[in-house]
């Protein structure tokens, strides 16, 4: 060996020395980059979100394998903004180069990183958006949220077995209204029910008496609603309200979204009686969830509820908590993708749930619901399981 070279020897093997010296605390930090809508459309369901994330991190930090830290790098998407989130993703990728990208209520905007994280090998764990196809924009997606076709799929096909003949469709138009619109239909119409007439109404109107009113002319047995869940699941039950539906006899159903937990008690009870097919209800008394809301009201007061998004976002965590630990904080992004395929969580909120092996998907208990009133508050009470329901979008729409 010359000098030349066994003194660069030295300096590499100072330099290896160095580095290692350094990597557990560098190389141990996981980094997650969370988006979500912390102002505009529905900040209320981001805020909740963010309310669920910190809840997790308290409970549960302790769970983190020896000297691995965890970074969550928080990101307002705006509301319904696939430019902005897609901008988002890309710096949480490229600059702050995150481990897994997460969170993200609006479909648009997952459809707008699902590609982004698919180039860059980073996971991308859905938190919220509903609509099918996201989970086939990359083999780098997976979802622990719900897909609108497995409530809506199973909700059509309990209304033609209930006795409702004729029902009136009102969807917010954009991929999960789509979905849901869709779904109900092939549902009711195969049990020989009949949509007498479908509208698809602005994602962001606050205005929904123009549609309940031309739902209440059409004389329904029931009008079917998928709207965003938020503020616009009241101004809803107001619009139902205020035109009379309910006097005529008009059921109100939907995917769990129009009776969202947390916007339950500003509702009245002109909710009650809504029929609702869901993957969450914050009523369940499942030990699980009764720790989950004793949790929550200590942290965040005996009146707050939290809904579905919530506890999307705890098992979320749950999820790359797990998949963490499976790689002692080492992360990477094909391993974490295949720990994900077939995770299963017994003691969830909600029940049972496993994300399926070949398409990444959430599958999930659905329970059928009416809003009841429970110790003097509204509350979506479970009247029916359905066990373990897989998407039944994706294998429709892979046949060929
Ligand atoms: C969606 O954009 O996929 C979405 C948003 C709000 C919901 C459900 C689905 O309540």
């Amino acid at each position: 060996m010359s000098f030349k070279s066994a003194a660069l020897a030295i300096v590499g093997s100072a330099a290896l020395a160095l580095a290692s010296a350094l990597s557990p605390a560098d190389a141990q930090t996981v980094k997650i980059g969370f988006i979500t809508s912390y102002t505009g459309q529905n900040a209320s369901v981001g805020a909740m979100m963010d309310q669920a994330l910190n809840l997790y991190l308290k409970e549960n930090s302790k769970n983190l394998p020896a000297g691995v830290k965890i970074e969550i790098i928080r990101r307002d998407d705006t509301g319904p903004n696939p430019e902005v989130a897609k901008r988002l993703a890309q710096e949480l990728i490229t600059r702050d180069r995150v481990d897994i990208l997460t969170g993200v209520i609006w479909t648009p905007n997952a459809m707008a990183i699902g590609p982004l994280a698919g180039e860059a090998k980073t996971p991308f764990l859905i938190m919220n958006a509903g609509t099918s196809a996201i989970i086939n924009t990359s083999p780098y997606v997976a979802r622990v949220s719900f897909t609108l076709w497995q409530s809506s799929l199973p909700l059509g096909q309990w209304a033609a077995k209930n006795n409702l003949k004729r029902v009136f469709v009102a969807v917010s138009d954009f991929g999960p209204g789509i979905d849901a619109q869709t779904a109900f239909t092939k549902g009711f119409t195969e049990g020989g029910g009949q949509v007498i007439e479908a509208v698809r109404m602005p994602i962001a109107t606050q205005d929904f008496a123009p549609f309940m009113q031309k739902a209440k002319d059409a004389k329904p047995d029931a009008v079917f609603v998928f709207i965003p869940a938020g503020v616009q699941a009241t101004n809803v039950m107001k619009a139902y309200s205020d035109l009379g539906l309910a006097k005529d006899n008009i059921k109100l159903i939907g995917p769990g979204d129009i009776t969202t937990d947390e916007e339950l008690p500003n509702m009245g009870d002109v909710a009650l009686g809504a029929i609702t097919m869901f993957h969450y209800s914050a009523a369940a008394d499942r030990p699980a969830n009764k720790a989950f809301i004793s949790a929550w009201k200590r942290d965040y007061g005996a009146n707050s509820w939290p809904a579905f998004p919530a506890v999307q976002v705890w098992d979320g965590m749950q999820a790359i908590f797990d998949a963490i630990n499976a790689q002692k904080g080492k992360m990477d992004g094909e391993k974490t993708m295949e720990f994900w395929k077939g995770w299963k969580f017994d003691n969830s909120p909600r029940g049972p749930i496993m994300i399926d092996k070949e398409t990444r998907d959430i599958v999930q208990n659905e329970y059928l619901r009416r809003v009841e009133k429970v110790n003097g508050v509204l509350a979506n009470v479970e009247i029916e399981t359905i066990p373990m329901v897989k998407d039944p979008w994706n294998p429709l729409n892979q046949k060929k």
